[in-house]
């Protein structure tokens, strides 16, 4: 690997205006097209973007206002959009096969968005297609807020600055390589470009981390070993602040974390490490760097409580999920009990309203996993017997990590609205083989 790290500044992505707005709701249109991007230092690299862009755009909505994204389609292939852990109608969920047509299809999503706060992202889920093309490009930042998050005194502005993390493997003409079930991808891209550097002055920063990757598995630490708040998980805030010196993304995961530089002089750089590199001298082990500049005012605080979760119902039925993989032939797929994703078939009914607990096994003796449920968020009892009562998985969720041989209980209501959605694999590439199942809400 000869990419030099650390000279290119990490972007931040570009913040979409509605195209027009009313008293309730704000409208969008975002043209799915080719551009050419520099993800490399001074290379080019064609890319699979909404709007051009790569990182994609940040939508900015709040709860209790509508967003109506009308989505087109110029590329070449088929793609449908799913707001990954919005609570919406299924006919904007983005189900897998309700696709919009290459060449200029188009269709229209509505986004109630009457849930909290949540640090959302929107990928395309076309079966057998979406792993490629949300590697190609096509993920983009969706930051839903409300009352409660506004009304902390968290780092704004300038302050709070979302990052996608994802890795990516590139030929001799910078162009990417798309391997199904490939886990050789020796790049980490942060924000649109490779191994970037980040000036940050000598203050407290919130970073909202998206891991936008197919198959990658963060740990992430700073490289002086300091500890940082997590503040927030897939779902939005955690009850409260935890402070930690590591933390665990899987593909589709996200994470809400405060680091203050303050304690640093004038000209420190730190890393952003990967613990869960091949080796630690892969450079899969490096992810960004900061640099600190000037001190700054700063008033922001990190209060001991953020939020009140709500308080679990008791459930009205159980059922068990299996996730298994076979990768080992050239025909390679992916199981939820047994069976290979149909769209036709209903795999689990569930009753409007219901609360139910699934737990969840992975049966490979090699392979990670992570499971994801539309519709939902959910909260997490309990792992391989434990109970998760506090630490980064207390709060709300929509994917969760399943090792090797782990069994994971999750609790979700189903409410809102009826219709079919998925559940499934994260790791997209397992989920384009088949591990994707529907759920019915009746
Ligand atoms: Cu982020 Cu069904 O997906
Ligand atoms: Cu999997």
């Amino acid at each position: 690997n000869t990419v030099t790290k650390f000279i290119c500044p990490m972007p931040l992505p570009r913040v979409l205006q509605p195209e027009s707005s009313t008293y309730t709701t704000d409208y969008y249109t975002i043209r799915m097209k080719e551009a050419r991007k520099e993800v490399l230092p001074g290379r080019w690299t064609t890319l699979r973007t909404f709007d051009g862009d790569f990182p994609g755009p940040v939508i900015k909505a709040q709860t209790g206002r509508r967003v109506v994204v009308r989505q087109i389609n110029d590329l070449s292939v088929v793609t449908s959009i799913h707001l990954h852990g919005a609570h919406v109608p299924q006919s904007s969920d983005g189900w897998p096969m309700d696709t919009i047509a290459p060449g200029g299809g188009s269709k229209t999503y509505t986004y109630p968005n009457e849930q909290p706060h949540a640090n959302l992202w929107f990928h395309d889920h076309a079966h057998h297609v979406e792993s490629e093309n949300v590697y190609r490009g096509l993920a983009a930042t969706y930051l839903l807020t409300d009352d409660i998050e506004k009304g902390l005194n968290l780092p704004k502005g300038e302050f709070d600055v979302p990052i996608s993390l994802r890795d990516a493997h590139f030929d001799h003409a910078a162009e990417l390589v798309y391997t199904m079930g490939d886990r050789a991808r020796e790049c980490v891209v942060a924000n649109g470009k490779t191994w970037p550097y980040y000036e940050v002055r000598a203050r407290k920063y919130r970073f909202r981390l998206f891991n936008t990757s197919n198959m990658r598995f963060f740990s992430l630490k700073l490289s002086d070993g300091s500890s940082f708040a997590q503040i927030g998980s897939d779902g939005g805030l955690l009850a409260g602040p935890l402070q930690t010196t590591s933390l665990a993304l899987s593909p589709g995961e996200r994470a809400d974390i405060v680091v203050d530089f303050s304690q640093y002089p004038r000209g420190t750089h730190l890393v952003l490490e990967n613990g869960l590199a091949p080796t630690p001298d892969s450079p899969l082990a490096q992810v960004l760097q900061f640099r600190v500049t000037q001190s700054a005012p700063d008033s922001s605080t990190v209060p001991d409580t953020l939020r009140s979760l709500p308080t679990l119902p008791a459930p009205v039925s159980e059922r068990s999920i299996v996730l298994q993989s076979d990768e080992t032939g050239t025909d390679r797929h992916g199981y939820i009990d047994g069976k290979v994703f149909d769209p036709d078939r209903v795999d689990s009914e569930v009753q409007y309203g219901a609360t139910e607990v699934w737990t969840v096994t992975n049966a490979n003796e090699n392979a990670p996993h992570n499971f994801h449920i539309h519709l939902v968020q959910f909260r997490v009892l309990e792992r391989n017997g434990k109970p998760v009562t506090s630490g980064p998985e207390s709060g709300l969720k929509d994917t969760v990590t399943v090792f090797p041989g782990e069994v994971v209980k999750i609790q979700a209501t189903f409410t809102g609205y009826r219709g079919k959605y998925v559940y499934h694999c994260h790791m997209l590439d397992h989920s384009a083989m088949g591990m994707m199942a529907t759920l019915q809400v009746v």
